[in-house]
């Protein structure tokens, strides 16, 4: 009679094996993703399987209860320590015994999937840098004399086929001791290497060891350094944190960053300095959360726009402040941790993302990496909204991509009772069509200014300001009820019906709120804040309008809204104020902060690291500055929503 069938699930791989053959043995000949640290010894238990029993009609074979051999002496022996969940196998010490069904559980297949919270966002399928292995090294022998390394070079070709590992000093500076502790069994922990580093040993522990190695994802803002600390075994993320970035008393934006370095001698190195200090506050702050030893931090992944990009790696920017807008590199890095004195495991590896051009960085790259429009049927726009607002158009045909100079606007600055989004914050409004007074909610209460209750509910924070997504409702509600006209007027209390309408000055301004009775402030939209608003979104039209102009468009099917901003925009309010091309309202979607989402997805995918670099190289750059066509949408577009073009789609 023939070899028993075994059919693995969830891939449906399936094969002949003679009796006897371990279950591991059959998966790694079919290819199927079933993990092993231990390679087989029974020690670490990520080789679990559930067979099943029974008749799989879809399959075609009946599975006796004697398909797999009886449990051993190690599996009994790992049950009785750690305990096998019911109806579990380790794949390593179960042997094929007759037709059999076998299904690998997410948690033991190596390349798992990472869950991502939204349904049409890409896949994470988890592939990092760093790997462990436990391996047995032959002792040290007087006849055969030859180093402790290269033995345990040797146990890592024979019993893993990685080939050519190196290893720092400092790892034999502690390898001889653990060797002997372990009693020449050990894990390492390998770096597997890229297109310019050999694989090479991060870590050593004697035995088996039982923990895990982790990674940074750090989306390295302007204003804010963000980090997820990830679990590199299992995709988790196992803690998240945030810092100012410490940049901010040499300049609040950019540009007048780039012009400290310019008047400052050492202006550049100062802020180097001052940001690789801010990143390792943070690493500290997020490895003691985590409840994490900042040596076992392996890996970190950077996106930052191209001035931060420079800065971080203490080039100075000076050129990116004037035209042609040179990059020292638009490549992507692939560095050491002490390269940028960061304080985590001093080999760890540092991989920057590729900049897709002098104005457009890193993190727009990790946006579309997150997002990508490469792979779309659709025509997605996708906007990343901050001083600077990056774009990106495309499809599967082509990815156009831009940035555009909205200033600060959106982030609540220049506008007269704007701040930034925190507690205290108007972040929604709605005006009353009758009456044609403002309701608001505020960041950290969950009811509407009118709503029973509010004045005990809002009292933790007070009502302080108005942040960018309030002042966006907030505009956009003026013009839906006619109290902004379309070139940006506030007509009068008379023109408008609105008793919230004063005269101030040569213009009129708007009462959103007024706490001044309670010692609090009096929130008001004036003119010039409308006027603010206006550029800003005119800015970021005319950015997307060029793109679709080059594309040979006019209209999108999707537009998505990235950054933690692009999260809090309403998009039927953006819409009506005409920041975002007309597109049905269903099909404007928010996606967080993608930029952090695709360093994390290069973090967890050394892969996803060739693809993103093969991306940025085909997308086209549009630049906005060089483009006559961008003044004469900007112009058209200051208008709400438009001059000239129409929104149907909105108003229908
Ligand atoms: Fe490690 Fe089976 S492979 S226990």
């Amino acid at each position: 009679s023939s070899d028993p069938l075994v059919i693995f699930t969830p891939s449906g791989k399936r094969g002949r094996f003679p009796k006897g053959t371990p279950v591991l043995t059959a998966a790694r000949q079919l290819g199927v993703d079933l993990d092993s640290v231990c390679g087989g010894r029974g020690i670490c238990s990520k080789c679990q399987v559930s067979p099943g029993y029974g008749n799989f009609s879809k399959h075609g074979v009946t599975v006796e209860p004697d398909a797999l051999s009886e449990w051993n002496a190690v599996e009994a022996r790992y049950d009785e320590k750690r305990g096998l969940k019911e109806g579990r196998r380790l794949g390593c010490q179960a042997t094929v015994q007759g037709d059999v069904v076998i299904d690998v559980p997410p948690e033991s297949q190596v390349h798992k999937q990472v869950v991502r919270k939204r349904a049409e966002a890409r896949e994470i399928v988890l592939n990092p840098s760093v790997k462990l292995f436990y391996v047995e090294v032959t002792e040290p022998d007087m006849h055969e004399p030859s180093g402790d390394l290269e033995r345990l070079r040797k146990a890592l070709s024979e019993q893993w086929e990685l080939e050519k590992v190196t290893a720092d000093l400092h790892i034999l500076q502690m390898m001889q001791p653990v060797l002997r502790k372990g009693a020449w069994k050990v894990t390492v922990a390998v770096h597997l290497g890229d297109q310019e580093n050999a694989a090479r040993i991060m870590n050593i522990w004697p035995g088996y060891y039982e923990g895990t190695v982790y990674g940074l994802a750090v989306d390295l803002g302007s204003t804010t350094i963000a980090a997820h600390l990830c679990d590199l075994q299992t995709g988790e993320v196992v803690a998240s944190s945030g810092v100012m970035n410490p940049q901010i008393r040499f300049g609040e934006d950019l540009m007048s960053r780039v012009s400290y370095s310019m008047m400052n001698p050492k202006g550049a190195d100062e802020m180097t300095r001052a940001v690789r200090e801010g990143m390792n506050g943070l690493f500290s702050q997020i490895a003691t959360e985590g409840n994490v030893d900042k040596n076992l931090i392996v890996d970190a992944v950077f996106v930052c726009n191209p001035v931060m990009h420079h800065l971080l790696l203490g080039i100075d920017p000076f050129e990116l402040g004037q035209a042609p807008f040179a990059l020292a590199t638009s490549g992507a890095m692939r560095l050491r941790a002490d390269d940028l004195d960061l304080n985590i495991h001093p080999s760890a590896r540092v991989y920057m993302l590729p900049c897709i051009a002098g104005h457009v960085g890193a993190d727009a790259a990790a946006v579309a990496l997150s997002e990508a429009p490469e792979k779309s049927e659709d025509l997605m726009l996708v906007v990343d909204v901050g001083t600077n607002a990056e774009i990106l158009l495309g499809n599967r045909e082509k990815v156009l991509a831009c940035s555009s100079p909205t200033g600060p606007a959106f982030e609540g600055a220049q506008i007269s009772s704007g701040q930034r989004a925190a507690p205290g914050a108007i972040e929604r409004v709605e005006i009353d069509p009758e009456t044609k007074v403002a309701r608001f909610k505020v960041i950290g209460c969950d009811i509407w200014s009118d709503d029973e209750g509010f004045e005990e509910a809002v009292a933790s924070t007070g009502i302080t300001g108005i942040c960018g997504s309030g002042i966006i409702e907030m505009v956009a509600e003026m013009r839906i009820h006619g109290i902004v006209d379309a070139p940006g007027l506030i007509g009068t209390a008379e023109q408008t019906g609105s008793p919230s309408v004063f005269a101030d000055g040569r213009t009129n301004s708007y009462l959103v709120y007024d706490g001044t009775d309670k010692g609090g402030p009096k929130i008001t939209v004036t003119n010039r804040d409308i006027r603010e608003i206006q550029m800003a979104k005119a800015a970021l039209y005319s950015g997307a309008r060029l793109l679709m102009d080059k594309f040979g468009v006019d209209k999108v099917d999707r537009v998505v809204l990235a950054g933690a901003f692009g999260a809090h925009i309403s998009p039927r309010h953006a819409m009506v104020l005409g920041m975002i091309p007309d597109a049905p309202l269903d099909k404007v979607t928010s996606a967080g902060n993608a930029a952090g989402t695709g360093a994390r997805i290069a973090l967890l995918n050394t892969e996803a690291r060739a693809e993103i670099e093969a991306t940025v190289k085909a997308i086209h750059k549009v630049e906005t500055a060089v483009e006559p066509r961008f003044q004469e949408h900007f112009v058209n577009a200051s208008a709400i929503p438009n001059a000239v073009e129409p929104f149907p789609i909105l108003n229908s």
